[in-house]
């Protein structure tokens, strides 16, 4: 255990939960919180099992120190994870939950809460804070769509796997002469099929950003066997417009290409394996910092905001700036721009 150290004498017991899709990084961040609330401050550190539903059903262990040692490297996140909604229920429950989580947060004696998760866990969380519960919250998502903050942990993860993953498919496509459909994650935010199109030298990308008009697509493949380019990658985000009925971006395109082409065209759909495993270097640090930075919030009484990476600082933002919004790529984003210019296409 680290030496009690309380700055304002006041004694603090902090809860930690982690809700919505899990992402390489979050023990990471776990860890961060958690060892600097311990070591620097000598606040207690609660751990709250599967997000919000642990706090609606008051499960949770006290973490100490040495329960945080060996997590750095891990996967997923040693707290669970779930996509409950407190706010947002049947009828009865849309004022039963969150009753309970604020009777649980005084029963477990916290004095504050963190909250480590996706835009759906900043709604909540800033809901929570304006019920008047003391709330920092942490940005995490492999989408990498959180409002206020220039990069989240998970992303650069995500990033290294789909790339590798496109490498791969290089070879393949190229022995084959075919053209290669990959999709990414991503519903509404392309930023992960964007980085990894480029790192990975897609022919094109397709994000739900920026609507792309199929025929556009179907020429610039043509054109590229036509000058003798012997395959094409095409990489696209799942969330982008399909026709009612089809279920994947990827198949739908892979048979719609051969369809109207002629050329061979085969379709990976990459799935969970971008949200799975050890988190990159980058995220490690990324969420060990963004981890200290809440404990130092709390340890301020700095309650209602979200750390965040601005400019290359760690900084912060009111929760209530952040909560209910997306961070999507413009149309006009530099990187779409420069890809654009080398020849990329992005169907429009
Ligand atoms: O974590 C974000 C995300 O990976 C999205 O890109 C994806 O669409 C979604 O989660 C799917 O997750 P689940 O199936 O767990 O809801």
């Amino acid at each position: 255990m680290g030496k009690s150290n309380n700055r304002k004498g006041t004694p603090k017991r902090i809860g930690i939960l982690t809700a919505g899709g899990d992402c390489p990084g979050i023990n990471a961040a776990i860890r961060g919180v958690g060892k600097t609330a311990i070591v620097k401050y000598g606040m207690t550190v609660v751990g709250i099992s599967d997000g919000y539903a642990g706090l609606i059903h008051k499960e949770y262990r006290e973490l100490t120190e040495s329960d945080l040692s060996g997590i750095l490297t891990l996967g997923g996140t040693i707290l669970g994870t779930s996509r409950e909604k407190p706010f947002k229920g049947k009828k009865k429950d849309e004022f039963r939950k969150p009753l309970l989580i604020r009777e649980h947060y005084e029963q477990m004696g916290l004095d504050c809460l963190v909250c480590i998760g996706g835009n759906g866990t900043m709604k909540t969380a800033n809901m929570l804070s304006e019920e008047g519960l003391n709330v920092v919250g942490v940005p995490k998502t492999i989408d990498n769509d959180i409002w206020g903050t220039d990069m989240t942990f998970g992303f650069d993860s995500a990033v290294n796997i789909a790339t590798e993953a496109i490498d791969r498919l290089h070879s393949t496509a190229n022995s084959h002469k075919r053209i290669m459909v990959i999709e990414i994650m991503g519903h509404n935010a392309g930023w992960l099929a964007l980085y990894s199109g480029m790192a990975g030298g897609g022919d094109v990308i397709l994000i739900p950003e920026i609507p792309h008009d199929e025929k556009v697509v179907m020429n610039y493949l043509r054109k590229r066997a036509d000058n003798n380019k012997p395959y094409s990658i095409v990489v696209v985000a799942e969330g982008i417009k399909i026709p009612e009925g089809e279920d994947s971006p990827a198949r739908y395109l892979a048979r719609r290409i051969e369809e109207e082409t002629g050329l061979e065209t085969r379709e990976t759909v990459l799935g969970y394996i971008q949200r799975g495993g050890s988190p990159s270097p980058m995220d490690r640090v990324l969420a060990s910092r963004f981890g200290a930075a809440a404990a130092n919030l709390i340890a301020k009484n700095d309650f209602g905001r979200m750390v965040a990476l601005r400019n290359g600082e760690i900084s912060s933002v009111k929760l209530s700036e952040v909560g209910g919004k997306t961070k999507l790529v413009g149309s006009d984003d530099p990187m779409v721009r420069q890809a654009m210019e080398m020849g990329t296409s992005f169907g429009v």
